[in-house]
């Protein structure tokens, strides 16, 4: 699509099969109109997504028009009621952040070389912050229960083929033919245990049989305005399989994106010593025997740098989620027909040798004003704090192994390779 963009210019228009056009959009300008274009704000119906959320589309990430908006700002506005994005939540944050580093500790300690294996722990913390807003309790890290929806969570995402679930095979072709799911990567199975633990969650919250000012969570918000809508309206859309979708969509975005982004960070600083120094330093300096909080932030570009780098070399989402037309409209002068699948390439931006010099090369110093004491913002990084990890450890490649690798595994978003280091904790 870069390569396609480079000799046709930033949308580019194919067909897949005789009627589906997909869109391929690549540059700045171009991304920026087409997410400002509330005619471009569908989702398409992809049998590899509906089958999270019963074959049906329900959720938040795979829906549109009035649904979609209704349902999304009732999460978002309780989501952010209950904490979420507040420094309300940051004691949590920080206590889920303190059991990470033990983990860590206990990793490098029990080997004799220090090496840990850094494999799948980040998505604990990530999840154990969202999951007390949703549900109001927290899982031990070693819960076999826990584990296994991580894992399946994380199979779903690493399996599915981002390029081949946009191809418009019709659904009953999908249930009789298993080489077609084979061929877009669907296992909706995957994600039976999943829903199977949310709908416990669910019923144990019904039965808690709580009053009107005790929901304290969002299952119990959701509960409580479908008990109401009901009332009104039997066709709404608050329902319980809504409930569910919506909780498989924040549980799948919200574990992969940013165990992603911690690891594809970590791998930067352990290739890259000198950075890791200097972001140790800045930490020491600032908030000198704790860990930074988010009052420290904007007292620590250099580090905040460090986070948007690591996003803009290694972008977990870098086609965004597929985009569709629900009308004829125009992108950058061109027409864009109703029903149109639209690809927006955020790594091409990311690497766009226009907007960065040497695109490849990480260096934290580019998201920095000339004397370094200020962060120039992007809109395009949504960076995530892992400043604590690198106050307290050293983290070293394992000696005579090659370094970590920054190739992606491939998915609906990209996600890391597995890999070691040599953690020392730091005085
Ligand atoms: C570093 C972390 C993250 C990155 C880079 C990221 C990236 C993205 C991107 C690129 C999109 C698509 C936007 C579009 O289609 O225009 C998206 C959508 C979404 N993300 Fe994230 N995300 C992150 C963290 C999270 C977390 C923690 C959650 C859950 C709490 C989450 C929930 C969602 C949802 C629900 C949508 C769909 C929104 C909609 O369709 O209205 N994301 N994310």
């Amino acid at each position: 699509m870069k390569k396609m963009g480079e000799v046709y210019g930033p949308v580019v228009g194919t067909y897949v099969g005789p009627t589906q056009p997909i869109i391929s959009v690549c540059g700045h300008e171009a991304i920026k109109e087409a997410m400002l274009n509330d005619d471009l704000s569908g989702r398409p119906e992809l049998a590899i997504m509906m089958a999270r959320t019963f074959g049906e589309g329900l959720g938040i990430m795979f829906v549109m028009g009035q649904f979609w908006q209704e349902q999304r700002r009732f999460t978002l506005r309780h989501l952010r009621d209950l904490g979420f994005g507040k420094t309300s939540i940051e004691d949590q944050m920080m206590g889920e952040v303190g059991d990470l580093i033990k983990d860590i500790e206990n990793k490098s300690q029990s080997d004799p070389k220090k090496i840990a294996d850094f494999k799948g722990i980040f998505q604990v913390s990530g999840i154990n912050i969202l999951w007390a807003i949703i549900a109001g309790e927290r899982f031990q890290g070693h819960d076999p229960k826990f584990q296994e929806l991580l894992g399946a969570n994380e199979l779903f995402f690493r399996t599915g083929k981002v390029f081949q679930s946009i191809f418009p095979i019709p659904v009953f072709l999908l249930k009789r033919l298993r080489f077609m799911r084979k061929f877009i990567g669907m296992k909706g199975e995957l994600m039976e245990p999943i829903q199977k633990f949310i709908k416990k969650t669910i019923e144990d919250h019904r039965h808690r049989n709580m009053s009107d000012d005790e929901a304290c969570d969002f299952i119990d918000v959701y509960l409580k305005e479908m008990n109401k809508q009901k009332a009104e309206n039997p066709s709404t859309n608050f329902t319980e399989k809504q409930l569910i979708s919506t909780i498989i969509d924040l549980f799948g975005a919200g574990a992969e994106s940013t165990s992603g982004s911690i690891g594809f960070a970590l791998i930067h600083l352990i290739r890259d010593q000198e950075v890791q120094q200097k972001m140790q330093m800045e930490l020491d300096q600032i908030s000198g025997e704790f860990f930074p909080t988010l009052n420290h932030r904007s007292s620590l570009p250099y580090t905040e740098a460090v986070l948007m780098e690591a996003q803009r070399c290694s972008s977990i989402a870098p086609l965004t989620v597929p985009h569709y037309a629900v009308k004829d409209t125009k992108l950058q002068g061109y027409a864009i027909p109703k029903g149109s699948l639209l690809s927006l390439n955020l790594y091409a931006v990311f690497q766009d040798s226009k907007y960065w010099k040497d695109p490849e090369v990480f260096r934290p110093e580019r998201h920095l004003n000339d004397d370094g004491t200020k962060v120039i913002k992007s809109e395009h990084f949504n960076p995530f704090g892992i400043a604590a990890l690198i106050k307290k450890f050293r983290f070293e490649p394992v000696p005579n192994e090659p370094l970590p690798s920054l190739d992606p595994t491939n998915g609906f978003t990209l996600g890391y390779q597995g890999f070691k280091a040599v953690v020392t904790p730091r005085p």
